[in-house]
């Protein structure tokens, strides 16, 4: 029977993927002691808890309906079905009372497990209807589902105050200076966004159909800008300037008294402008002195303002594509390296740090224009407007992923970070903010036209 032949040549690959993804979230939460599982390190989302009950309810309602099961439990498939995204205010007001003790989501976690894997291995799942069931779409969403969150906990982790995590070893400091700032001219050629449904591979709805657009010639940042860089803007008084901010941006900035991205730590002066500031850095497991050859990590308002202080621009969406995958012989690849898969020679992703690493520590993953640390090291913003492709179809089976943000309010990032799996480092994979959010791991280059 053609199902069976299916299930058995795809599924044992997505079974150790799967299994990989839940050992890689388990370990993020063995860095959080009992007691603050009830902790909100970010204010915009939920309490840490959340987390704990959502990747397993989302795997059930995803997977369950395909396998035709019933549920256990429906009032925690619906109390950790979907997470929080406020833009502008609205800012959750739960109490840590307000949700189940741990040992009940646990409980809960490991029933959804031990079912979904027994009737994804049985009769049920060759026998099912649903084409993404069969055709391992379900699955695959499941695994990257959990990688993200895998990246968004590490955001939410590295907001946690240190003695709230279980101890580790103390970060330490990275004295390496920035590299020169240089840029690279890329000649008019074609960006392909996105990818074709013709060509059988997996990705989120937002993703298809394929489009090409022309791109004049440009030139862009060969590196990310560092914190070096981005300590003059601060120095030049960026932050009290209105005029280098949009005015929805600087009331951001004003109402919550933003001065400096959001992970530097201002240890003297009473002013952030003044050169005799000194600046420290919170990484994930500690403070060290500011490290200026890595990219700042900044929201999208301010990557902008510091773009307009510079007299220069955020690229488009298109622009990083030609930057990233365009090749003077007006071919284009699969990565700005080529077509060998990620590995760590190339870039600061798949896990490898906790933090951000030199913006020049990765000249093997040069693009074939020449411009460096594309992929990992921290998301970089485009000035596109998060938006759907031509051909754009909702997903049936997670309707709201993708269209719920079509609001023209939230910006669209390529690239990756150190927490960023390598599977989602596909040409096509496109991630995506609310330009006030400064906790992800997100920075920016700028370019000339
Ligand atoms: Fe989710």
């Amino acid at each position: 029977m053609a199902t069976s032949g299916v299930a058995l040549k795809l599924y044992p690959p997505l079974f150790l993927r799967l299994e990989e993804a839940r050992s890689r979230t388990d370990r993020l939460f063995d860095l959080l002691p009992p007691n603050s599982f009830y902790d909100r390190p970010v204010a915009e989302r939920n309490r840490l808890i959340f987390y704990l009950g959502h990747l397993e309810a989302f795997d059930w309602n995803l997977l369950a309906p395909a396998l035709d099961l019933e549920s256990h439990d429906p009032a925690f498939d619906n109390l950790f079905s979907f997470g929080i995204d406020p833009v502008g205010g609205g800012l959750p007001t739960d109490e840590p009372g307000d949700w189940p003790n741990i040992a009940q989501v646990e409980k809960y976690n490991w029933r959804v497990r031990d079912r979904l894997d027994e009737n994804l291995r049985s009769s049920r799942a060759q026998l099912s209807a649903d084409p993404y069931l069969k055709d391992g779409t379900l699955l695959q969403t499941a695994i990257e589902h959990r990688l993200m969150h895998a990246e968004t906990l590490a955001y939410l982790l590295h907001n946690l105050p240190a003695e709230r995590k279980t101890p580790q070893a103390a970060a330490f400091a990275d004295p390496r200076p920035a590299p020169r700032r240089r840029q690279a001219t890329i000649p008019a050629g074609i960006a392909t966004l996105g990818q074709s449904r013709s060509a059988g591979g997996f990705g989120w709805d937002n993703e298809f159909e394929e489009q090409q657009i022309e791109v004049p010639s440009f030139s862009v940042d060969v590196f990310p800008v560092t914190n070096e860089e981005y300590l003059k803007f601060v120095r030049a008084g960026g932050y009290e300037d209105p005029s280098y901010w949009e005015p929805e941006d600087w009331d951001w900035v004003r109402r919550g008294r933003v001065a400096h991205p959001r992970y530097w730590v201002q240890r003297s002066s009473s002013r952030a402008a003044d050169p005799d500031t000194q600046w420290e850095y919170r990484a994930m497991f500690g403070t060290i002195p500011l490290p200026l050859s890595w990219p700042v990590y900044v929201s999208h308002a301010e990557a902008s303002a510091f773009a307009r202080w510079a007299g220069k621009k955020l690229p488009t969406e298109a622009q990083w594509h030609r930057a990233a995958y365009g090749a003077p012989d007006e071919t284009e690849l699969a990565y700005p390296w080529g077509s060998a898969p990620p590995e760590s020679s190339r870039g600061n992703f798949h896990h490898q740090n906790w933090d951000a690493t030199p913006v020049d520590a990765h000249p093997a993953g040069a693009s074939a224009f020449g411009v460096e640390d594309l992929i990992g090291n921290g998301w970089e913003w485009t000035s596109t407007p998060f938006a759907a492709l031509p051909g754009f179809k909702r997903s049936s089976f997670y309707p709201g992923y993708s269209a719920n943000f079509f609001d023209g309010k939230h910006f669209v990032m390529k690239g990756g970070s150190s927490r960023t799996d390598a599977c989602m480092l596909r040409r096509s994979f496109r991630n995506w903010f609310q330009p006030h959010y400064p906790h992800v791991y997100a920075t920016f280059r700028c370019v000339e036209e």
